[in-house]
């Protein structure tokens, strides 16, 4: 799969994606992640990307022919631009994804990433200033995203989110232990708490079930721990969760033992 990143810090997005488990799927030729800056696509010798907004108002704007010129680059197409009617014949054969990172788009989760994970390729602009001309983002993005409700700086952090998230989803990023802890989010649960050597920090235990060896017990006291984790503080998790009829007894029982 074939990450492109669209930025004016190139830089910041392939230093953070070039360790752990990205950095080794890109090693490994499984994924790879090219980051292009739009500076680079400016026609002024000042290289301007930005400029005051139409109407007023604080901050500055990215301006649309730089982004569209990086677009037409990243994708191959011919350059033709101006007016409508020009457009190169390959326009509408291309179905590549491009999707603008900003505060107004959809919230980023787990189902999206499964979903952009099908593609061979995605393409990411990330917006700076105040933003980036809207008739731009009309002519090339096909998904606007968000990851959350908070204002960044720039696309670039949430960008690198995405590509993580995503990445970790492509066949054979992950190892098949890997893989397993990615699922258990899946089932819409928190997860259950870990604990390693020694026995005794700072005078807690580790939970004598984990020390039985009574596999049973110990994957009943997880799943529990999970419902706890998740009723406590993600409890609209639980609306969507996949949980057996024991797992549903048990949540009972908490929501009961809190009531009283
Ligand atoms: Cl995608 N961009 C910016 N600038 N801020 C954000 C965001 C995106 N998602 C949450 N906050």
């Amino acid at each position: 799969m074939k990450f492109t990143v669209m930025t004016l810090f190139p830089e910041m997005v392939l230093s953070g994606l070039n360790t752990s488990i990205i950095g080794r799927a890109v090693k490994a030729g499984i994924i790879s992640i090219d980051a292009v800056n739009i500076r680079d696509y400016t026609n002024d010798k000042h290289k301007h990307v930005d400029d005051y907004p139409y109407g007023g108002g604080a901050g500055m704007v990215m301006m649309a022919e730089p982004v569209y010129r990086c677009y037409l680059d990243v994708t191959g197409k011919s350059g033709e631009t101006g007016a409508e009617g020009t457009k190169d014949s390959s326009e509408n054969e291309s179905k590549k994804r491009v999707i603008y990172l900003t505060p107004q788009g959809k919230t980023f989760n787990q189902a999206m990433a499964r979903e952009f994970a099908k593609e061979e390729e995605l393409i990411f602009l990330c917006g700076h200033y105040e933003g980036v001309d809207e008739r731009v983002i009309e002519e090339i993005v096909t998904d606007e995203v968000s990851i959350g409700d908070y204002v960044l700086s720039g696309g670039e952090l949430p960008a690198m989110v995405m590509i993580d998230a995503i990445a970790r989803m492509v066949p054979g990023v992950l190892t098949n232990e890997e893989s397993a802890i990615n699922e258990s989010f899946e089932g819409n649960l928190l997860e259950y708490p870990q604990y390693t050597r020694p026995e005794e920090w700072k005078g807690k235990k580790v939970p004598d079930v984990l020390l039985s060896g009574h596999h049973a017990n110990i994957e009943k006291w997880r799943r529990e721990k999970q419902i706890e984790k998740t009723l406590k503080v993600r409890p609209e998790l639980l609306e969507n969760a996949e949980l057996s009829r024991k797992d549903e007894i048990y949540l009972e029982k908490l929501k009961n033992s809190i009531k009283s």
